[in-house]
């Protein structure tokens, strides 16, 4: 009866993959949506006063090139770097969600 058993383990196996690939899909839309919020709150404050509008971040993204983040790249070293550095006080006065979602779009921006 050493048939039905590898049934099993192959309907487990496929189940499992299933969840996995579900996961990483539902996953990477939230990812997307995030970058994609990320660039509005890019284009609707002050950056562009400064820095490259998103459409040219955008094109240097599709070359490969470095653009606008070049030294902190983690999370964490952006929020720090964005909420304390005196030229980015718009940062600091926008809502969490749209701090957090501009810090997925500025990562996004680093090629891989
Ligand atoms: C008054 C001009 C000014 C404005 C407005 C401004 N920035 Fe900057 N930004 C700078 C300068 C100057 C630097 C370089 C400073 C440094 O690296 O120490 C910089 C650096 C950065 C970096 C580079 C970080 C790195 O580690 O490479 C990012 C990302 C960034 N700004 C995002 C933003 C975003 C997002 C906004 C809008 C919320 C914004 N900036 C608005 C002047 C500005």
């Amino acid at each position: 009866m050493a048939r039905p058993r590898w049934l099993h383990i192959f309907a487990i196996f496929l189940l499992v993959a299933f969840l996995v690939l579900s996961w990483y899909s539902l996953h990477e839309k939230e990812r997307s949506e995030a970058i994609q919020r990320g660039e509005e709150v890019y284009a609707s404050h002050d950056c562009t006063d400064c820095h490259l509008p998103a459409h040219v971040l955008a094109e240097k993204l599709r070359r490969a090139e470095l653009s606008l983040v070049r030294i902190r790249r983690k999370p964490e070293a952006l929020h720090q770097f964005l909420a304390t550095d005196q030229r980015h006080e718009s940062f600091r006065l926008m809502r969490q969600q749209d701090q957090e979602d501009l810090i997925q779009y500025l990562l996004s921006l680093v090629p891989p």
